[in-house]
């Protein structure tokens, strides 16, 4: 069975794409591409790992049906999300012969699909992409909502745009070879959107989290569906981050510095997790969550395998600069987006000093 969740993109021209998903989705990749894109040439754009797990079979199905395929492969990890990378690509296709009507296809996690989603909205000023998102990150997060891009010396993602993809291919098979930790930054996610927007789901992955492993792809299936509907009928109201779209921040204003003062060192959905305690207990500090809703937050992060607490190592001073800088930050005020509870937070909050510095140290 194939869910589809279609994604409807109001303004400023009306668009829609669909998100299928099923385990075992991968073996269906190539008609459905070739039916999408008759007779064009498409450029399958991987990291190392993927396409020795799952690349060289989906390369070889695409030529049986009939495409022609460039195989792209970019090193794995944070780092080839770099203008360096893009150009190598970029340049690489120019002298192979791109038209419009090429197509990419980025298999892999989210660098992958950041990366090729920015080259395909940036080649001959936009060309068409398909995304095939084998983290759990990559498959409830980043592969839905269009937003691509690359980092710069001064920050990550800075350089970027939306290009939303012309469909999306989730197989939630492909999660069984994940490494056990980011499959956990993945679940920081589905927490998060399941936190801030629907209360039923969040009681069900309570119900369920002792069984969410990464090899029960039936399960897997329900709850990666379940949490890309959400992304979906968000973004598809709010393409742009004017609003609602800000919801999906939650935790992040934290997370995001905590990562930062980490060096990285902290994984995104580690810093996630651990940020959206720390400002559900700034939420509850300010009256506007009640702690029963704080205490099942951080009980399912943690049996999920997550950090809850700021590390105690943790650079203070780089934490409350980097807070600061932060890109949802509104006339230096940190603006937060809080619980008010479970399925249910209210965006740009600005939270008097004397709340944060009671978690983010004096210098905030
Ligand atoms: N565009 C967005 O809206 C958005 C949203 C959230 C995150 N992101 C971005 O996503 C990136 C993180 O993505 P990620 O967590 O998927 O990391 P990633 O792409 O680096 O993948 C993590 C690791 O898992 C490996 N891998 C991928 N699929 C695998 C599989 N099925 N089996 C075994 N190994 C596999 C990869 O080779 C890599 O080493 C960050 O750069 C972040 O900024 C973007
Ligand atoms: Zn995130």
């Amino acid at each position: 069975v194939i869910t589809s969740i279609e994604v409807h993109l109001p303004s400023p021209s009306p668009r829609r794409y669909r998100v299928h998903i099923a385990a075992g989705m991968l073996d269906d990749i190539p008609r459905r591409v070739a039916a999408m894109f008759p007779a064009r040439r498409i450029w399958l754009i991987t990291d190392s790992t993927v396409l020795r797990l799952y690349g060289r079979k989906l390369h070889r199905s695409l030529v049986r049906a009939g495409m022609d395929t460039v195989v792209l492969e970019i090193p794995p990890g944070e780092a080839s999300k770099h203008e360096r990378v893009v150009r190598a690509i970029q340049t690489h296709m120019l002298e192979q012969g791109i038209d419009r009507d090429s197509v990419i296809v980025a298999l892999g996690g989210g660098v992958v699909g950041d990366t090729a989603g920015f080259v395909a909205a940036t080649l001959l000023r936009g060309i068409a992409y398909v995304q095939v998102p084998t983290t759990l990150l990559a498959q409830v997060d980043s592969s839905v909502g269009g937003k691509v891009g690359i980092n710069h010396r001064l920050g990550k993602n800075l350089i970027g745009a939306f290009h939303h993809p012309a469909a999306v291919y989730i197989d939630t098979a492909l999660l069984s070879t994940l490494p056990a930790a980011e499959f956990r930054n993945g679940m920081a996610e589905v927490i998060k959107i399941a936190a801030a927007t629907d209360r039923e789901f969040f009681r069900e992955l309570e119900r369920r989290n002792r069984r969410l492993t990464r090899t029960a792809p039936g399960m897997l299936t329900h709850l990666v569906a379940r949490a890309v509907r959400l992304k979906a009928g968000i973004v598809g109201r709010d393409e742009r981050e004017q609003a609602l779209r800000k919801v999906l921040n939650l935790g992040h204003t934290i997370g995001h510095a905590v990562e930062a003062a980490s060096g990285f060192g902290i994984q995104h959905g580690e810093a996630v997790s651990i940020g959206l305690v720390a400002e559900s207990r700034i939420a509850c500090a300010m009256g506007m969550l009640p702690p029963a809703d704080l205490a099942r937050l951080s009980r399912l992060l943690r049996s999920a395998g997550l950090p809850v607490q700021i590390p105690r190592k943790l650079d203070r001073k780089r934490f409350a600069s980097a807070l600061a800088v932060d890109k949802k930050s509104a006339l230096g005020m940190a603006r937060f987006v809080l619980l008010r509870r479970l399925g249910q937070c209210v965006v740009g909050v600005s939270v008097p000093t004397p709340f944060l510095a009671a978690f983010t140290g004096d210098e905030a």
